[in-house]
């Protein structure tokens, strides 16, 4: 079998796990050549509730929350070492599971590289959801940074 990484996709969530899962994307997408796509998805805002108060049209927190997840890309940019790699910073709208099977599916993605833990308050033993569900769904191998 011809295995060949020419497309990383790594998901980005402002997190400490996805800073070093995106770190280990862009090692393997420098050593194989390969074209990087850091990813970030802004979850909808349905279901939003406040208390006292109208809530935010979900325009507007679709605004701020899209201005949040280009800061993280911003940030992960100038952390990583991209110099000579091909890359490309993506958003998405919706959820995070789905966005991220779809940018894997759209773009031919070779690997995904993900963190064990994300940005979730949830103190989880083992792996945090959207993780966890990625492994079942995505359409394309999977490599967990601890
Ligand atoms: N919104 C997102 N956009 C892009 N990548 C994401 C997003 N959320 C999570 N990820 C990726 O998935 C990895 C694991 O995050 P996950 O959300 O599963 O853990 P968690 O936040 O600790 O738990 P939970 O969200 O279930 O409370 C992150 O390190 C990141 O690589
Ligand atoms: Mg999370």
């Amino acid at each position: 079998m011809d295995w060949q990484v020419n497309t990383v996709v790594t998901g980005v969530d402002g997190s400490e796990g996805s800073r070093r899962a995106a770190e280990h994307a862009a090692a393997i997408a420098r050593h194989w050549s390969a074209k990087l796509l850091l990813v970030t998805v802004v979850r909808t805002p349905e279901g939003w509730w406040g208390i006292g108060g109208a809530p935010p049209s979900p325009e507007a927190l679709s605004a701020a929350l899209i201005e949040g997840q280009q800061k993280i890309l911003s940030e992960i940019e100038g952390h990583l070492e991209l110099d000579g790699i091909e890359h490309e910073t993506v958003e998405e709208l919706g959820d995070p599971v789905s966005r991220l099977v779809d940018v894997c599916d759209e773009n031919d993605a070779d690997l995904l590289v993900i963190g064990r833990r994300g940005a979730g308050l949830a103190e989880r033993i083992i792996l945090g959801s959207v993780a966890d569900r990625l492994c079942h769904m995505a359409p394309c191998p999977v490599l967990i940074i601890p």
